[in-house]
C-alpha cells in the first residue's frame, strides 16, 4: 500500500475577478451555495475521503477564510445561552479539530503552481491532495475518496478529468490519453489550456488532483507556462514516464463555481435536493421561467 493521503492544499488566494463586485470585500471561497460557503464543501468532501490537514495557500486581505475555521466565542455563547445546542454542535462539528489547518501566504499572483509550491515544507515527503474549491463536486463517493482508491492501487498521481465542449479546451488543463479501463485513463501527456485546434482530447481537469511530493521539485524551478504563470499542470507533465499517472472520470456532477452561471446552477440544485426547500422553491423557480419567457 503506498503512503496514505492525510494533507491537502487548497490555493485559495485568488482575487476572484471573474466574479465582481462581491469579491472586492468578500472572498470567493466564502460565498454561499445554499447556506454553506464553497470552502466548505472542500473540507467535507476531503474529510469524508480521510483528509484531516489543510494547508491553506492564502492571500492579502482575504482572512475571512481563516476566521471562518476558528471558533466564533460571541456566536457560540449566544447559541448556548439560548440553548440552541445542536445548532451549536453543527456549527462545531464543521471545523476541522485544533492544529489542523494551517494558513499560508502566497505573496505574489504567479500561478497555480506557484500556489501549490509555497506549501512545500508543509507536504514535506508525503503525497497530498490539491484542491481547487470553485469547483463543487456532488456525488454519492466523494470525488477525492474515488481518486484515493485509484491512488491507492497504481501509487501514482492522479487527477479528476471529464470531457469539456473542444471550444472549451483553453480554460483547462487538457490529456492526452493512452490505455482506457473503465472510468480510468492512462495519461501520456498533459498541456495547459491548448487553443481547440490544437488540444489531445477534450478529457479535462477540474480541481482535484493526487500528487506525489516530487511534483514540488519540479516546481523549484519557478519555470512559466501558459499566460505567463507558474503552471501545476506543467510540473505535473514532468513526472510523465517516472511514476504512474492516471485520470478519473469520475462519479458525480462537477459545478464551476468560479463562473456567474456554474455558482447559479449549484445554488438552484443543491437548494431543490434539501427537502426542506423542494416544494417552496419550486414554484418559485416555475413562475421566474413564466416571466423570462413572456414576449
Ligand atoms: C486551473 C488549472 C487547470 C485546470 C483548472 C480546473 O486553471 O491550471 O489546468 O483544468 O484549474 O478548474 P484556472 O481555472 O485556475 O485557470
Amino acid at each position: 500500500m503506498p503512503k496514505p493521503i492525510k494533507k491537502a492544499v487548497l490555493p485559495v488566494a485568488g482575487l476572484g475577478t471573474r466574479f465582481l463586485p462581491v469579491t472586492k470585500s468578500v472572498p470567493k471561497e466564502l460565498l454561499p451555495i445554499v447556506d454553506t460557503p464553497l470552502v466548505q464543501y472542500a473540507i467535507d468532501e476531503a474529510r469524508a475521503a480521510g483528509i484531516e490537514e489543510f494547508i491553506f495557500v492564502n492571500g492579502r486581505s482575504k482572512g475571512a477564510i481563516e476566521d471562518y475555521f476558528d471558533h466564533a466565542w460571541e456566536l457560540q455563547s449566544l447559541l448556548k445561552e439560548r440553548g440552541k445546542d445542536s445548532e451549536l454542535e453543527a456549527l462545531t462539528a464543521l471545523m476541522p479539530g485544533p492544529g489542523k489547518t494551517a494558513f499560508i501566504r502566497q505573496q505574489e499572483p504567479l500561478g497555480l503552481g506557484h500556489a501549490v509550491w509555497c506549501a512545500k515544507s508543509y507536504i514535506g515527503d508525503e503525497p497530498f491532495a490539491v484542491m481547487l474549491v470553485d469547483d463543487l463536486v456532488v456525488s454519492d463517493t466523494p470525488c477525492l475518496a474515488q481518486m484515493i482508491e485509484v491512488y491507492n492501487e497504481t501509487g501514482g498521481n492522479v487527477v479528476a478529468v471529464e470531457n469539456v465542449p473542444r471550444e472549451h479546451t483553453n480554460r483547462y488543463g487538457v490529456l492526452d490519453i493512452g490505455e482506457t479501463r473503465g472510468n480510468r485513463v492512462e495519461v501520456k501527456g498533459l498541456v495547459e489550456k491548448p487553443a481547440p485546434e490544437d488540444a489531445p482530447s477534450t478529457l479535462s481537469i477540474i480541481g482535484r488532483y493526487i500528487l506525489l511530493p516530487e511534483v514540488m521539485s519540479h516546481l523549484d524551478a519557478h519555470e512559466t507556462g501558459a499566460g505567463g504563470e507558474i503552471q501545476l499542470t506543467d510540473a505535473m507533465a514532468k513526472m510523465l514516464g517516472d511514476k504512474p499517472f492516471h485520470g478519473l472520470q469520475f462519479e458525480g456532477i462537477r459545478y464551476d463555481c468560479g463562473s456567474k452561471l456554474g455558482f447559479l446552477h449549484a445554488n438552484i440544485a443543491l437548494a431543490m435536493a434539501r427537502p426542506e426547500f423542494t416544494d417552496g422553491l419550486l414554484p418559485l423557480l416555475k413562475d421566474a421561467v413564466a416571466k423570462a419567457e413572456k414576449p
